[in-house]
């Protein structure tokens, strides 16, 4: 079975002590994962390392940064690099969520610098796709996604590709409370699959991980994970709630 995500992306949310007691209390439910699962927990670069010991006991449940920068190192005030993620034994990171894509107008140019500086450090790229409503109302969504591969991803190997997990969040459905409805999800993440293996071929397409994002709720996961290329999810607002992402978590296939 392909590996299944559930991951938490708390933005900027929860003091240092509030992020410490929710991982407390989502590790208190002892979840013990299949080893195709796991847990990943993109925190805000300060807890990078409380989260990293909290879960260092626990199988298959991982630290994520949510950004890093797309240059190796140097004079870049206040910006963090993928090598000091890396110093820090961090294994994911969150590239090119629309909110970076429209707050702080990363284009799928400079996301492909940081899949590549990722790659080069043994980070897997958390790498995430999804269009407006104004595309999805013009019925152009699959051309949007599909430049958004082709422009950040499709310069790598088949082997690098393997590396990648995608997160499919149509903007409209973040922090909105609108999902996607399982047909919709489950068209897209057929139509991205399908975009990866008319590069990389179908074996490997069916190897790579496909989260879907956007208002997953305790009481709607597990719908949208039932989808067969629906492969968990990348959470927001519900990832904040110990009970929620603990529902979360047991919804994962
Ligand atoms: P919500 O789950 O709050 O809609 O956020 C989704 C998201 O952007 C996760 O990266």
């Amino acid at each position: 079975m392909r590996t299944q995500i559930a991951a938490a992306n708390w933005k900027m949310n929860l003091t240092f002590q509030q992020g410490e007691k929710l991982l407390d209390d989502i590790l208190a439910a002892e979840i013990k994962l299949k080893d195709h699962q796991k847990t990943i927990f993109a925190v805000p670069y300060p807890y990078l390392t409380m989260t990293r010991s909290e879960v260092a006991e626990e199988k298959n449940y991982y630290a994520a940064s949510q950004n890093c920068y797309h240059k190796k190192s140097g004079a870049y005030t206040g910006e963090v690099s993928v090598e000091m993620l890396h110093s820090l034994n961090i294994n994911y990171c969150v590239v090119g969520h629309s909110e970076r894509r429209e707050y702080f107008l990363e284009t799928n140019v400079i996301l492909a610098d940081k899949v590549n500086l990722c790659l080069e450090s043994f980070i897997a790229p958390i790498f995430c796709c999804g269009e407006a409503l104004a595309i999805r109302e013009a019925g152009t969504q699959n051309e949007f996604v599909t430049k958004q591969l082709e422009e950040s991803l499709f310069h790598l190997t088949a082997e690098q590709i393997k590396g990648i997990v995608i997160a499919y969040e149509p903007i409209w459905a973040i922090g909105t409370g609108k999902t996607a409805t399982t047909a919709q999800a489950q068209e897209m993440h057929a139509h991205l699959r399908s975009v990866i293996a008319s590069k990389y071929g179908e074996a490997i397409a069916n190897q790579v991980p496909i989260l879907y994002g956007g208002s997953v709720k305790a009481n709607n996961a597990k719908e949208l994970f039932s989808c067969p290329d629906v492969d968990g999810g990348l959470v927001g607002g519900a990832s904040l709630v110990a009970a929620d992402f603990i529902e979360i978590i047991r919804s994962l296939k």
